[in-house]
Formats: C-alpha cells, sequence, structure tokens
C-alpha cells in the first residue's frame, strides 16, 4: 500500500476507538467534506462517523474562505454530539487532538495560532472548521473539519507558498496519511472522552498557543484591533490589551502576528 492510500477500510482496520471514526465513508472527490457529514447528520448517522475525501473540489476554510485540498492532503469531517456546556471546548478538543497526533507521528512541534490554526515554524499546517447546530438550548450536532497538508508542496501554490507548510515538507520525510488520519480519530475520541468525564482541555490548550503575549492584529467581523493578546477566556475568547490600555474580548476572528 502506498504511503497516501487512504480508504474507509485502511482508516477503520483495528482502530482502537469506541465510536469516533467506527463509520467511515470515503469519497475519492467530494466538494466539501462539511456538506457531506450535515447530510450524514439528517440521516441520523451515529456519533463519530468520520467523513473523509481524497481531494474536495470547493473546501470550505473559516470567515468564508476557501480551503484547497489536493490529493495527499488530509481532509475530514467528524460528526460529534456533545452536551451544549461541551461546545466551548471543541475547538480546544480539535486543536490538541491535531497537536499531538502532529508530534507522535511526524515526530514535529506543532503550535496553535488562536483560535486553531496549528503551525509550524511560522506556517500553516493544518485549519480547523467547527460547525455546530444548536437548537433550543441543545447541541444537534457538531461536524469538525480538520483539513492537514500532509504532502503538499506548497511551492506548487504561490499564493500560499509563503503561509503554507506540510509535514512532509517539515520533516523531509513521507509522512504516511492512513497513520495520520488515524492517530488523530484516536486523540479525538480520548479527547472527547475526558471532556465527558469532566476534564478541561482549557489549559493544555491555552499552553500550547503561540499568541499570547505577541503583539497582534486582530480582524473581527468588520473591526480591525491591534494590540497585545494577553489572554484567552476558559470559553476560549482572546482576550486584547489595545494601546489605551482597554481590554477587549474577541470570540471570533483571524490574527496576524505582527513581530
Ligand atoms: C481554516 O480556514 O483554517 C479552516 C479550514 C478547514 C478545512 C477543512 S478540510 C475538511 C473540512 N471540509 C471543508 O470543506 N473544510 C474543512
Amino acid at each position: 500500500m502506498s504511503t497516501n492510500a487512504l480508504s474507509a477500510a485502511a482508516i477503520t482496520a483495528n482502530l482502537k476507538t469506541r465510536f469516533v471514526g467506527q463509520r467511515v465513508l470515503y469519497y475519492p472527490s467530494v466538494a466539501s467534506t462539511m456538506e457531506a457529514a450535515r447530510q450524514e447528520v439528517l440521516k441520523g448517522t451515529p456519533e463519530g462517523t468520520v467523513i473523509i475525501a481524497g481531494e474536495q473540489t470547493a473546501g470550505r476554510g473559516r470567515l468564508q474562505r476557501s480551503w484547497l485540498t489536493p490529493e495527499g492532503n488530509v481532509a475530514l469531517s467528524v460528526i460529534l454530539y456533545p452536551a451544549l456546556t461541551q461546545l466551548p471546548s471543541m475547538i480546544m478538543l480539535a486543536s490538541l487532538a491535531v497537536v499531538h497526533c502532529i508530534r507522535a507521528v511526524a515526530g514535529l512541534d506543532p503550535c496553535i495560532k488562536w483560535p486553531n490554526d496549528i503551525m509550524i515554524n511560522g506556517r500553516k499546517v493544518c485549519g480547523i472548521l467547527i460547525e455546530s447546530d444548536v437548537r433550543q438550548e441543545k447541541v444537534q450536532s457538531v461536524v469538525i473539519g480538520i483539513g492537514l497538508n500532509v504532502s503538499l508542496h506548497p511551492a506548487d501554490y504561490p499564493d500560499i507558498q509563503d503561509i503554507a507548510t506540510s509535514l512532509s515538507r517539515e520533516s523531509g520525510r513521507d509522512v504516511p496519511a492512513v497513520d495520520i488520519v488515524r492517530t488523530l480519530l484516536v486523540e479525538t475520541e480520548r479527547l472527547y472522552m475526558e471532556l465527558a468525564a469532566g476534564r478541561s482541555l482549557f489549559e493544555e490548550w491555552r499552553d500550547n498557543l503561540i499568541t499570547l503575549g505577541q503583539s497582534v492584529r486582530v480582524s473581527s467581523g468588520k473591526n480591525v484591533y491591534e494590540g497585545i493578546a494577553e489572554s484567552v477566556a476558559p470559553d476560549g475568547s482572546l482576550v486584547l490589551r489595545d494601546n489605551k490600555g482597554n481590554h477587549i474580548p474577541i470570540v471570533a476572528g483571524d490574527v496576524t502576528l505582527r513581530f
């Protein structure tokens, strides 16, 4: 089997999880795994179902951006049905699962740029998109979408070559995509079970953020804020201190580090 061959059978074979990844739907090519996951939720799919794509033709990023997924990279969505109180922790769970997985499989040392970009040596290796459906204070579903550059050659994509990287580029070797996916699913379930047992992921997530203490520019909706990223709150929001000493809580946005 080639190191990058992904299939439902290769992912699920003897996978050491109880439910995450026990049902895997593999699409050689799909518009977006987020959309396919949404369709599965409507059909009442079991918790832990994973949608994974060989390539995406209309991958979605945060803040209405598009996401490039050529073959050889990982694009997947995991469907969970958490309690409402666990919702703010989903960002932390997803980023920590990716960080643990990259450390274990590729031996690299990633960190998190708030809220959930995974970076290696200052470049983005993974993006995470979380879509939740909450009605009448009940979570109907959460879809965690993870796009991880495994064998991407950034030089082939001039628009992103200075800001993106991949596991193979950083490690200088082929990294098996199947191993990445299987470890990611095991870590996702492990962290989810820790949440269920009442453990907080907040401190570990905070301690892996490169953003804190940095001078940053944050775009949030139509607003742009500049200042020092002072702290994060347990609900995942970022607290920025501007040059007048005001503390500005930011729930969603895009951070640029101003070194
Ligand atoms: C970001 O903007 O950083 C988030 C990118 C998320 C991309 C992943 S790839 C799998 C899933 N399907 C999508 O269409 N998007 C997410």
